[in-house]
């Protein structure tokens, strides 16, 4: 039993489309109400004192999509990074990004990038947006810019050093992974730096999420028996 909140927190926002069908909405109407309950939940995070805090905003296979549903939840995205700058200067909240940002249509790539130049110097919580994100791609990207540095010596790579590759190597591995909407996977999300986080799955869809369904869940996480492997 530990009473300490999670330091680093990642969520995986699912059932945005389950939602609206249950109501025979379209699904976009789904990502609207996902988007407001991404705003409570970086509120009550903020509120609870986690330090940073990682949002599963669109993957890497999220393009298969109809194209109408991506140029909405990007449009949402630039929304969330246009609305939320209030608040962030209020809480000192700092804006950074995860994710293949090349990759990027180049209107959202200046609203990211203008956020997190506006935010960089904020000391409260951080949150940070996985966007066009694949833990496969970040390690593969990883992998790139590391070859290219130590051409000499690639066959010595070591996770220590790997690591600094990633894309925030500051920021320290999720304590704690949460996923609404009852899906029991990963989905390709922090691969490496989630190796020993401990993972809450929750029935509840994302547009329904709360502060007390964070307070729930990091009640949970503060139950659990870390022993990274090793033995107590
Ligand atoms: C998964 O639900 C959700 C998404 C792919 C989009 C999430 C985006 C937002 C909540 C808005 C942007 C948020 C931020 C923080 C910038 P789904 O569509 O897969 O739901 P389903 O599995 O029920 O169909």
């Amino acid at each position: 039993m530990q009473d300490t909140i999670p330091a680093h927190v990642g969520i995986i926002m699912d059932g945005n489309g389950r939602w609206a069908q249950k109501r025979g909405l379209v699904r976009t109407q789904g990502h609207l109400e996902g988007l407001k309950a991404a705003k409570r939940i970086t509120k009550a995070a903020s509120d609870l004192g986690i330090k940073y805090l990682t949002l599963y905003a669109f993957s890497t296979e999220n393009w298969k999509r109809s194209s109408d549903e991506v140029s909405f939840i990007m449009n949402l995205i630039k929304q969330y990074l246009r609305s939320e700058m209030d608040f962030s200067i209020r809480n000192k909240i700092r804006t950074r990004f995860t994710g293949d940002f090349e990759g990027l249509p180049d209107s959202i790539k200046k609203e990211i990038a203008d956020t997190i130049r506006d935010t960089a110097d904020f000391e409260g919580m951080q949150v940070v947006l996985a966007i066009n994100y694949g833990g496969r791609d970040e390690i593969i990207r990883a992998f790139r810019k590391y070859a290219a540095n130590n051409a000499e010596t690639t066959a010595e790579i070591n996770e220590n050093d790997f690591h600094m590759y990633l894309d925030n190597p500051d920021i320290p591995d999720p304590d704690l992974i949460i996923r609404s909407a009852g899906e029991y996977r990963t989905s390709n999300f922090l691969l490496w730096e989630g190796a020993y986080s401990e993972l809450y799955i929750s029935d509840k869809l994302w547009p329904d999420w709360e502060k007390c369904d964070l307070e729930i869940a990091i009640a949970d996480f503060q139950k659990r028996d870390r022993r990274y492997g090793g033995i107590k």
